[in-house]
């Protein structure tokens, strides 16, 4: 298993009570919220302007999540078209508690795909210079 997450860091908080499922994990539907986050922030960086989300082609869940554990995401665009953006996502999780820092491990992997719009919302061209 590779031990290192892919791409730059894009975002890091705290898993928090609130965000919970039933079984006091942490929601699926928040960690794809930080997921959708992160890459967007990528996507503006990329397209310089404004963007949204058009789909999510994966996503697996590979280990839950806990209450208080850092959880940071992790992307790189691997596909830039004419106004549409590609990114590959992780996120990982750096659990910190009494017993001190723990190792970080991966939780979450998915592509997420963007396309940059205009002020009326249309695709808008994205510049690659
Ligand atoms: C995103 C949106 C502006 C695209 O408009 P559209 O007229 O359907 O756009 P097009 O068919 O010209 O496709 C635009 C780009 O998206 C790509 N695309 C279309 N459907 C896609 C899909 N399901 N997955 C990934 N890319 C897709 C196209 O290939 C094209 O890419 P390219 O220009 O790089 O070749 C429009 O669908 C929209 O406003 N959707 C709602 C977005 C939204 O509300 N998101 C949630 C909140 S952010």
């Amino acid at each position: 298993m590779c031990d290192t997450p892919k791409g730059q860091l894009l975002s890091r908080t705290l898993a928090m009570p609130s965000d919970c499922n039933p079984n006091m994990q942490i929601f699926g539907g928040w960690i794809m919220s930080q997921l959708d986050l992160a890459g967007g922030i990528l996507a503006k960086e990329i397209s310089g302007g404004k963007i949204v989300t058009i789909s999510v082609s994966s996503i697996e869940f590979k280990k839950p999540v806990n209450i208080g554990d850092v959880v940071c995401v992790y992307g790189e665009c691997v596909k830039i078209g004419r106004t549409s953006m590609s990114m590959e996502l992780e996120v990982w999780v750096k659990p910190i508690n009494d017993d001190g820092i723990k190792e970080r491990y991966k939780v979450c992997n998915a592509t997420f795909h963007y396309v940059a719009i205009d002020s009326e919302g249309r695709p808008r061209a994205i510049n690659k210079s």
